[in-house]
């Protein structure tokens, strides 16, 4: 045994044998600032959400509390949800593009408190529409697209006349970049960037959400304009479409169970890829570290790393604080 010696012309271990090595030879690197913060905004005081553990439905003020605890530990992006309340809450959704809405508000005022932090808004009907649907519903029960690229590119206005930085169309319509963006360059806001939610499936992930919102479709599902989580080749169709309209990044949503769709458009994307995990990743996460099956520090570290492996420039996540606060220490 003493001498036991094979002779090996490689020894891979040997790139993993210290932590100094290990850090020098990591492939992938993870820092605060390549998260974005999810954050939840309504008409009352600050509350956790039932359904997200962990997650708030903020007052503005609280958000910008949120916001500079974020930004001290180097997360200085935030994309902004408002959970409306149903009397704001019609078929049409106009509260999306009311100039003095909760969301142009808060742009406001987060822009105001701390002007360093990239803001994006969420351009989608939901939060608004009665139907519970991203876009308007036809009498004959279908999603009518065009009409609702207009109200689309009404609400983008409103958040970038409020300072927003990126707008992000996440209702999956046909045509709505290149519609938002010629409306934006009309009114002057040639500096206001688009993040496309280019690849966004058809998603029960999504679920925890909606109970946040309260904006679950009243009736029917989401499948005629959210993807197929079956397809990827599509995805390729659709970035072609938002960077030829014009998008400054392209969004693949939920990120975890999508990582090649997420490599695809990394190989062929010319502009920054982003990815969300979403409301029901974070959840199996919460639920399976709360239940002591799982180490939740490590997991949140080793989903984002994944994200970032599979070629996310950006990654949306609910642990972007948690996560800045264990990136502050050095990782072994
Ligand atoms: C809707 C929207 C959704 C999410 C972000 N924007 C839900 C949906 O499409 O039904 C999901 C985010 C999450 O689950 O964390 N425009």
């Amino acid at each position: 045994m003493a001498h036991a010696h094979l002779e090996l012309s490689a020894r891979p271990r040997r790139n993993r044998r210290t932590p100094a090595i290990r850090n020098l030879v990591r492939e992938t690197g993870l820092s605060p600032a390549h998260l974005v913060l999810p954050l939840f905004v309504h008409r009352g005081p600050d509350e956790p959400i039932d359904s997200m553990p962990g997650v708030h439905r903020w007052s503005v003020e609280g958000l910008i509390g949120e916001v500079g605890r974020a930004a001290a530990l180097g997360v200085e992006a935030v994309v902004l949800f408002e959970a409306a309340p149903d009397e704001l809450k019609t078929p049409i959704g106009d509260e999306a593009w009311n100039p003095d809405g909760l969301i142009p508000q808060t742009v406001a005022a987060v822009k105001a408190a701390h002007p360093a932090t990239a803001v994006m808004t969420d351009v989608a009907l939901d939060p608004y529409n009665s139907d519970g649907h991203d876009g308007i519903v036809a009498p004959d029960g279908t999603i009518a697209n065009d009409e609702t690229v207009d109200a689309l590119c009404r609400q983008a206005l409103t958040h970038a006349d409020a300072g927003a930085d990126i707008v992000a169309p996440s209702d999956m319509m046909d045509g709505r970049v290149g519609a938002i963006r010629k409306t934006l360059d009309q009114h002057g806001h040639t500096e206001t960037g688009i993040c496309a939610y280019t690849a966004k499936y058809a998603s029960s992930f999504f679920g925890p959400f909606r109970g946040a919102l309260d904006s679950a479709p009243r009736s029917g599902d989401k499948k005629t304009y959210q993807m197929d989580p079956a397809n990827s080749r599509e995805a390729l169709r659709e970035m072609e479409l938002d960077i030829a309209e014009g998008a400054d990044m392209v969004m693949v949503k939920p990120a975890g169970p999508y990582l090649d769709v997420v490599r695809r458009l990394a190989d062929a994307s010319v502009v920054p890829v982003a990815a969300y995990q979403v409301s029901g990743e974070y959840l199996m996460v919460k639920a399976a570290a709360a239940s002591g099956w799982l180490d939740e520090q490590s997991i949140i570290i080793e989903t984002i790393t994944g994200i970032r492996r599979a070629g996310a420039d950006v990654v949306l996540t609910y642990f972007a604080v948690q996560a800045a606060e264990m990136l502050a220490q050095p990782l072994t």
